[in-house]
């Protein structure tokens, strides 16, 4: 299933309440997609929007990139990362409202997003060590919510891959750079496809992910379009996998 600005769903009037808050649900909302593409905010108001957690895998890699830039350490030397990679403390806050990030109990909310830590973390998040073990930290996040929006690159397909409804959000790599630039003067075009060529090994679509291409929607239009379909499987008991089997 495909959802675009030339094939667009009917959204309107479409409320972002009435899944009941906090409703103990279980559900399992998987934001894959580049970076860019707007899963953060989209995220977090779908959260907000059906009453659950939320979770930014993505600030997790970020957070070990920058406790291991604060120790000098070089992130080309995969052998050195990964024997570092459960070295720190991290914790992330899942209220879609106000989402933090610690390392070691310091807030570092605001650090890892500096263009010293976007440089270097697909480096950090490419070694198999660091994702073992940030993988199975967000399982534990995962599996402790009552219902949850999880964002990331492999969110559907190795994180939770019995989630709920997966979402594969993409928007063409201007509309991407544009994104990124209103967010962080610093970023470019280029600087966006050389991310996402460094995290492609690590970013999937899942068979069974909803494509939506927000390149000609508006962030309205994207998130009543996931409440909705969030709502439908909701609704829907036997669509539902149980969670976490794979654990
Ligand atoms: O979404 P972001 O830009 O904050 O992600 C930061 C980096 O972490 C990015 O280079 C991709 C990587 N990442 C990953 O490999 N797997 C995830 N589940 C989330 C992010």
């Amino acid at each position: 299933m495909k959802i675009s600005a030339e094939l667009e769903s009917d959204t309107d009037g479409e409320s972002e309440t009435g899944v009941p808050s906090g409703s103990g649900s279980g559900l399992v909302v998987a934001v894959d997609g580049p970076s860019g593409a707007g899963k953060s905010t989209t995220s977090r108001r779908v959260a907000s929007a059906l009453g659950l957690r939320y979770l930014d895998t993505g600030a997790m890699y970020r957070a070990l990139t920058w406790w291991l830039l604060q120790r000098g350490v070089d992130v080309s030397d995969a052998a050195t990362v990964a024997g570092l990679a459960a070295g720190p403390v991290i914790e992330v806050g899942t209220d879609p409202e106000t989402p933090w990030t610690r390392v070691d109990g310091s807030d570092v909310s605001a650090a890892i997003r500096t263009q010293e830590v976007t440089g270097a973390v697909s480096a950090v998040a490419v070694v198999p060590q660091v994702r073992a073990h940030l993988i199975a930290q967000q399982r534990e996040i995962i599996a402790a919510a009552p219902g949850i929006v999880a964002e990331g690159r492999d969110i559907g397909t190795v994180v939770a891959p019995d989630a709920t409804l997966k979402v594969f959000l993409t928007a063409d790599s201007a509309a991407r750079a544009q994104r990124r630039t209103a967010e962080a003067a610093w970023s470019t075009q280029d600087q966006v496809d050389r991310r996402d060529h460094l995290d492609a090994a690590q970013s999937g679509r899942a068979q069974d992910a909803v494509e939506i291409d927000s390149t000609g929607l508006d962030l309205d239009e994207v998130v009543a379009t996931i409440v909705r379909l969030a709502r439908e499987r909701a609704a829907t008991p036997y669509q539902q996998s149980p969670r976490q089997k794979s654990r």
